[in-house]
This record gives structure tokens, C-alpha cells and sequence, in this order.
């Protein structure tokens, strides 16, 4: 605590150059920007306590304070271990106004290069208010605060927190550890919190199918905005963000010449596009793997072979998971891949490639050539080389999708976050995307800031294709 306020970041010092990043970024990110002037005296998220769980990036800088600007009051942690920019962290909690003696900016709980415990711990200091106040609105990436607020009220119901087992994830190991601490020192702390929640807004398709997940189930405990499935942001973020920040990742992490490689991506969803033109961007002979035929005739049709990771995963140079599932690449077919090829998920969590199996393979050793880049040698010799320990490697060996995509997702985020603060009441404990209406909003402003120039419809063409001058332009079943 400094100043009033509790954090826990690598270093205030940092703060000046992330400012002039945050800076530079302002500029990049007009939907935010165009946000701040349309509320400037508006104050919507006044008395909003938002907890946010989603990579400290320079662009969450100013989605963070955009949300201050808007009146609401915000803790921060990162979603994921290595994703955080430690000059954006330390900027965010220093604030435009305050110095690193005396911050004046929101309490951020972030650090690249955290441990489970230390990531978990994070987490729920980003869901504890001071003085007995709760949070009462979430801002997640993934679902895992939205996960422990409602894993935490469903053990403190059954009094009981159980223990893992074989089948768990150390991730999850370590969060049971910290609700069953959590019970021992207050056994409603997630139901308080659970019970003042009036919505959460989530940012990605890994977090939305949780979401679906609970309210089939109805275990939902507040109202879901899905901003992932917004078309500004799954179609643009997803894709043109991956498309800028794969390659990032890989020549950061690497330096390897990607042209003329052979490069596997797994998934040809939303990411697995932008991750697949790339890496063809780059000369690499691209390969994709799916389980969707439309999907996978998709990549055939726009000019990829498309093959099982059996029959390549030998051939492989580069291999790249973008799937959300779990055990796309095993440790067999790690064992089978050439020498010293690259091996990255750029899916939300880790369990796509089995690390686990990986650490435990008969004489397996490992060396880290840097932070994020492992050398992995098996006993016959032959090496892999895995980036970010099998997390989202583009957050983790590079900066993440720049400013200008991320400007469309998190605008989209801001507009979610009033809706359910402002509207709550209108809302079931359901999962609801945004209106079209917003969406093209969304997408005017950023073509504006390309200098694009949109065709006007006359009011003849408009009844000829039977929808208002003003739009919404499409159907709600309309795939872009
Ligand atoms: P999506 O659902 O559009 O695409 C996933 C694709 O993987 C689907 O087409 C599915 O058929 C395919 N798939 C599933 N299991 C497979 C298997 N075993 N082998 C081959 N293909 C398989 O999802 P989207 O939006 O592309 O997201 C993918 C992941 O990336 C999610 O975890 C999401 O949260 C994450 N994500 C990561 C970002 C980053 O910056 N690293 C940005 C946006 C999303």
C-alpha cells in the first residue's frame, strides 16, 4: 500500500515508460477514445466497483482508465502468468496524475512471470475490496474470476472444499488450495461477493463457453454480457489480432526463419484464420488440422492442405494450437516432432498442448534458452522448443494484438460494462450479446480512423433490401 492504494506489481519505476506507451496507445485506440468524449459528463459507471481479470497490457491500460473516466471504481489482475507488461502495470497503478511516490491510479495485481500461487493469489486480491466493500461488476478474460466467485460459493454452501484429483490440473490444484484458505478465515466471502454482482462482461470464446456452461446448468449467479461473440471483436481481434501478434511471438521467442517452413495450425476457427495467413504471410507452407469439416473445407478452399496432426506432426518445422480444446498435441506427438521444431498454443489455456506429460516423459530434460522459450530434450537426443511453457504464447513471448484491434474488443467491453451496470434489472441470469446496432457503431468509428468512407443506402435501395437507412445492416443470423 502506497498513497492509499494496494498493489502488487514489479516495478513503480517502470511507470514513465509505460505512460508514454499508454500515450501512444490513446491515439490507436479511438473506440475507447471516442467513449471517453461521449460520457465525458455522463459519469454511467458511477458507483460501479468493477474487478478485472484480463491481460496487463499497455491496451488494458486505457480500457482500464476509460472505465475511471466513465465514474467507475476498478482492481486489476492479469488472466493468465506471463501476459503482463510490467511498465503498463506500473503506469495503471501510478495513474495519468500520481508519481510512483504517491500513486494516484487503480490498484493493479500483476507481474509477468507469476507462479500459479502467486497468479490465484492475484486474483482474488483483485476480487477483495478494502473497508468490506465487495466488487459488483466482473470484466473477465477466460472466466477465471467468474470461476472463483462461483466455485468459492458453491464450496462455502457445501462447507466444504474437496480435493483434487489425479485428473486436475496443478492450476486447479492451486486454486482449490486458496478457497479451502479462503473458507478457514471467512466461510461467505464468495457468497457475499456473488450476491453483489449485478453482471460480467466476457472477453473471450474460452470464457463464453463456461458461461453457456453454467446457465445451461442454471448455476448462472448474475447476468452475462458475451462480448467475445460481438462481431467487432471475435472477427476482428481473434483474427487480425492473431494474424499481427503469431508471428510476434514466434520471431521474438525464436527468430526463425518461418518462410519455406512447414507450419501446422491446429483450429481453423476465428484465431486458427488469422494464425494460418501469418504464417503463409511469411512463405511457410501451412498446414491446418480440424475436427469441423465446414472449417476444414474453409482452409481448403482458401488454399491450405488440410491433414490430421498424425500424418504431419513429423514434417512439422513449426506447430501452432488454436482450438480451445484440451490434448490437441500429446506428448507422443511431441516425441515424434524433428529436431529442434517449434512448438506454441495460442488457444486461451495451456491444456491444449500436455505439458504435464511433456515434464514427466522417461528421461526427459529441459533447457531454458530464455524466459518463455524451452529447449526440451528427449532421451535420443532430438530437441523441441516450446514457448511460453504451452500459454498463449503471443501474450507471453511477444506484446499481444496491438492497440487498434484491441480498441474494437475493448470498446465492446465498455458499452457491456454500462449496459448491465445501468440495466441490470432488465437482464436474467442468462448469457446476451450486444445489439448489432452497437456492433456497427463500433466498427464506423475504427473505419473512420482508417479514413475509410462508408456508402450511404438511399431510402429506396434500404426498402429494397429491406432494412432501415440507419442500419442494422444484417440479420442477427448473418456469419460475416
Ligand atoms: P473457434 O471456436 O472459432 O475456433 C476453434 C476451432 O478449433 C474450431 O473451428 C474447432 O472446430 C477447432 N477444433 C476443436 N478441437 C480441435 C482439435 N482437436 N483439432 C483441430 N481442431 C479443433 O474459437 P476461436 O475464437 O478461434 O478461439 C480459439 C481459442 O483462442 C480460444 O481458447 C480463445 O479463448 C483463444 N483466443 C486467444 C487469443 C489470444 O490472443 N491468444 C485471442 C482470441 C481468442
Amino acid at each position: 500500500t502506497r498513497a492509499g492504494i494496494d498493489f502488487a506489481v514489479a516495478d513503480l519505476s517502470l511507470a514513465e515508460f509505460g505512460r508514454r506507451e499508454i500515450r501512444l496507445a490513446e491515439h490507436e485506440m479511438p473506440g475507447l477514445m471516442a467513449l471517453r468524449r461521449e460520457y465525458a459528463e455522463v459519469y454511467p459507471l458511477r458507483g460501479a466497483r468493477i474487478s478485472g481479470s484480463l491481460h496487463m497490457t499497455v491496451q488494458t491500460a486505457v480500457l482500464i482508465e476509460t472505465l475511471v473516466a466513465l465514474g467507475a471504481e476498478v482492481r486489476w489482475a492479469s488472466c493468465n502468468i506471463f501476459s503482463t507488461q510490467d511498465h503498463a502495470a506500473a503506469a495503471t497503478v501510478v495513474g495519468p496524475h500520481g508519481t510512483p511516490e504517491e500513486p494516484a491510479g487503480v490498484p493493479v495485481f500483476a507481474w509477468k512471470g507469476e507462479s500459479l500461487e502467486e497468479y490465484w493469489w492475484c486474483t482474488e486480491q483483485m476480487l477483495t475490496w478494502p473497508d468490506g466493500a465487495t466488487a459488483n461488476m466482473i470484466l473477465d478474460d477466460g472466466g477465471d474470476a467468474t470461476m472463483l466467485v462461483h466455485k468459492g460459493t458453491q464450496y462455502e454452501k457445501a462447507g466444504v472444499v474437496p480435493s483434487a484429483d489425479d485428473s486436475d490440473s496443478d492450476e486447479f490444484r492451486v486454486f482449490l488450495d486458496l478457497l479451502r484458505a479462503s473458507l478457514a478465515v471467512d466461510a461467505s466471502k464468495w457468497t457475499k461477493t456473488g450476491e453483489a454482482i449485478l453482471g460480467v462482461t466476457e472477453e473471450t470464446t474460452t470464457g463464453v463457453l463456461r458461461l453457456y456452461q453454467l446457465a445451461a446448468q442454471g448455476e448462472l449467479l448474475f447476468p452475462a454480457i458475451n462480448v467475445n461473440d460481438a462481431v467487432t471483436k471475435s472477427k476482428f481481434d481473434n483474427r487480425y489480432g492473431i494474424r499481427h501478434s503469431l508471428i510476434d511471438g514466434i520471431n521474438r521467442g525464436t527468430d526463425v526463419l518461418i518462410g519455406g517452413k512447414v507450419a501446422v495450425v491446429c483450429g481453423y476457427g476465428d484465431v486458427g484464420k488469422g494464425a494460418a495467413e501469418s504464417l503463409r504471410g511469411q512463405g511457410a507452407r501451412v498446414v491446418v488440422t480440424e475436427i469441423d469439416p465446414i472449417c476444414a473445407l474453409q482452409a481448403a478452399m482458401d488454399g491450405y492442405q488440410v491433414s490430421t496432426l498424425a500424418n504431419i506432426v513429423d514434417k512439422a518445422d513449426i506447430i501452432i494450437t488454436t482450438t480451445g480444446n484440451k490434448d490437441v498435441v500429446t506428448v507422443d506427438d511431441m516425441a515424434r516432432m524433428k529436431h529442434q521444431a517449434i512448438l506454441g498454443n495460442i488457444g486461451h489455456f495451456d491444456n491444449e498442448l500436455d505439458m504435464a506429460g511433456l515434464a514427466r516423459f522417461p528421461g526427459i530434460h529441459r533447457i531454458e534458452i530464455k524466459p518463455q522459450v524451452d529447449e526440451w530434450v528427449f532421451p535420443d537426443g532430438h530437441s523441441i522448443i516450446v514457448l511460453s511453457e504451452g500459454r498463449l504464447l503471443n501474450l507471453g513471448n511477444a506484446t499481444g494484438h496491438p492497440s487498434f484491434v484491441m480498441s474494437n474488443s475493448f470498446s465492446n467491453q465498455v458499452i457491456a460494462q454500462v449496459e448491465l451496470f445501468t440495466k441490470h434489472e432488465e437482464y436474467d441470469r442468462e448469457v446476451f450479446r450486444l445489439p448489432k446496432k452497437l456492433d456497427e457503431k463500433v466498427a464506423l468509428i475504427h473505419l473512420n480512423a482508417l479514413g475509410g468512407e462508408l456508402t450511404r443506402l438511399t431510402k429506396e435501395q434500404a426498402e429494397y433490401i429491406d432494412v432501415d437507412v440507419e442500419g442494422p445492416f444484417k440479420p442477427d443470423h448473418y456469419r460475416y
